[in-house]
């Protein structure tokens, strides 16, 4: 069964696209198969994957032109499958708006329930029909932050609006966990901020950190994951940890 997982948080910058893509590769190296959706214009993720811009068909082309899903699909230098993101998303994003054609996305990875153990989505910085279409499509929805002030901003907005979405029964998507990234104990903001989302979502919060590591971000320009890149980094460590918390929390139940 394709466990679908939405990866959102409206802010940008907050570890989105790291968290899908690492988390994409970790799952890989247990064996598991794994795709990564990139929803996002900016296609950050793709790079990330080590997928060239040019010539590539995404999510644009099979709605528009009917390309099949399979069509769609690259493989990443890491191994795992991607569905990649670029500009023409944006372009969808409208198209499904104004054909009412909500659940777009849901209906076509339906298509490849057999096919995947996991299926990750990494969603753009804003709540569009982009990322509203991640959440439909998802079971779950892993939220990545970082621990500084205003970061809950937005956040319990997004936790409503999954909430909606499921007793309204459009999805049965429900928040797996915050994901804490970025995280500098040394800090003692971080800390405080740490300690607080402990206090108010403890049910609700990953148990592993995700430290800040350079290796993490220079893993990008080279077209890989970091765990690809440097797999004893603390970052990849952290990763790895993080798909054992996830993998605990969405199989062993
Ligand atoms: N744990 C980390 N340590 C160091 N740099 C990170 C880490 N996570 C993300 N970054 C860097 O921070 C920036 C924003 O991260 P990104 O994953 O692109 O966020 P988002 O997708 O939410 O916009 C990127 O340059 C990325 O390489
Ligand atoms: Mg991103």
């Amino acid at each position: 069964m394709n466990k679908i997982l939405a990866i959102a948080n409206q802010k940008g910058g907050v570890g989105k696209t790291t968290t899908a893509v690492n988390l994409a590769a970790s799952l890989s190296a247990t064996k598991r198969k794994v795709l990564l959706v990139d929803l996002d214009p900016q296609g950050n993720a793709s790079t990330a994957a080590g997928i060239q811009a040019n010539e590539i068909k995404n999510l644009f082309n099979l709605f528009f032109d009917k390309t099949p899903i399979n069509e769609c699909i690259y493989k990443s230098s890491d191994g795992y499958d991607v569905i990649p993101g670029g500009q023409e998303l944006i372009a969808l994003e409208v198209a499904i708006r104004e054909n009412n054609k909500q659940s777009f996305l849901t209906k076509e990875l339906e298509g490849l329930s057999n096919t995947y153990d996991y299926t990750i989505i990494d969603t753009p910085p804003t709540l569009n029909q982009l990322t509203i279409e991640a959440l439909f499509a998802a079971s779950g929805t892993l939220i990545p932050l970082q621990c500084e002030y205003y970061s809950l901003e937005g956040v319990t907005g997004l936790m409503e609006t999954i909430k909606t979405l499921s007793d309204k029964n459009l999805s049965s998507n429900r928040v797996l966990g915050i994901v804490r990234t970025m995280v500098d104990m040394r800090n003692n903001l971080a800390k405080e901020v740490s300690d607080e989302l402990e206090k108010h979502f403890s049910n609700l919060l990953f148990n592993t950190l995700i430290p800040r590591n350079v290796k993490l971000a220079e893993a990008p320009s080279h077209g890989v994951s970091g765990i690809k890149y440097m797999p004893n980094s603390y970052g990849a460590k952290a990763y790895l940890a993080l798909a054992g918390e996830l993998i605990r929390k969405v199989e062993y139940v």
